[in-house]
């Protein structure tokens, strides 16, 4: 058959576009792959950070290494506070559950302080060998939906950090909630009280005295933010409590503070 013949024209083109759409769509899978790879490095390096551990990785330690020798990922029952199997914890996305009615609840108005409307039943928690756990929030910002991860010792109640990894709020104003400034605020500070109320509150900048008997429970607020400062106490109110995290923060503390 000539070089020149219809049909082999048309192989020649066909053979083009299979060999051509192989290399699109391997393209494609290692930039989703490297994307989906990203984003876990990201969460990793945010629960590390909230863990206590960003010194480590200014010093150069692999994420990866501290990550998984240090954290192991957990579910937490809500509703009893207890670790659950309900799910499989490897592929459980709580983001994606709380658009899935049978693995999330509507939030009544008058407890939703954290303006989330729903909220998954299972929360995927991180326990740090230490014993402390790095617990996911999030709750309406001024702007938009404000997700992060706060550290709590194994007492139950100590801070141990606190970190956003996603908001909306304006740079120099809201969004200075990852100013490392502001966030130096909060290792240390008490989420209950000696009579295991909840007490840990934001205040408005200006309003924080060091030596209130209640300052171990108070985080200074950000000039010019109050709104921000208000939603950020908004999200510790709804998640410290009963509905949150305090019915498994009283089981950690029985069995390990
Ligand atoms: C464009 C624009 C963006 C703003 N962004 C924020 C913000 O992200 N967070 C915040 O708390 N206040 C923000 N504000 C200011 C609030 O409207 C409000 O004035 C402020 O929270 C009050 O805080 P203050 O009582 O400390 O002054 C913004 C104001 C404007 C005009």
């Amino acid at each position: 058959m000539s070089n020149d013949s219809i049909f082999k024209t048309f192989l020649v083109a066909f053979l083009l576009c299979v060999v051509c759409s192989i290399l699109v769509c391997l393209a494609a899978i290692v930039r989703i792959d490297k994307e989906a790879y990203n984003k876990q490095l990201e969460i990793r390096k945010t629960v590390l950070f909230a863990g206590g551990y960003q010194q480590q990785i200014d010093d150069g330690g692999n994420i990866d290494e501290l990550f998984t020798s240090n954290m192991e990922l957990k579910l937490v029952d809500l509703a009893t506070g207890e670790y659950t199997t309900a799910v499989d914890a490897a592929t459980y996305d709580q983001k994606e559950a709380v658009d899935n009615p049978e693995l999330s609840e509507k939030i009544p108005a008058d407890l939703d302080v954290a303006g989330i409307g729903t909220r998954a039943k299972y929360a995927a928690i991180y326990l740090e060998k230490s014993g402390a756990v790095i617990l996911p929030i999030r709750g309406a910002g001024m702007w938009g939906p404000m997700y992060g991860y706060i550290a709590i010792a194994a007492d139950g109640t100590t801070v141990k950090g606190f970190t956003f990894y996603q908001h909306a709020e304006t740079p120099g104003l809201g969004a200075e909630v990852d100013n490392p400034n502001w966030k130096k605020q909060w290792p240390d500070k008490q989420v209950y009280n000696s009579s295991g109320k909840l007490a840990l509150k934001v205040v408005k900048k200006g309003k924080y005295n060091p030596n209130a008997a209640d300052a171990v429970n108070t985080i200074d607020g950000i000039a010019g933010s109050t709104v921000t400062g208000s939603k950020v106490h908004g999200i510790i109110r709804y998640w410290f409590g009963e509905n949150g995290y305090a019915p498994f923060l009283a089981k950690l503390k029985a069995e390990r503070g």
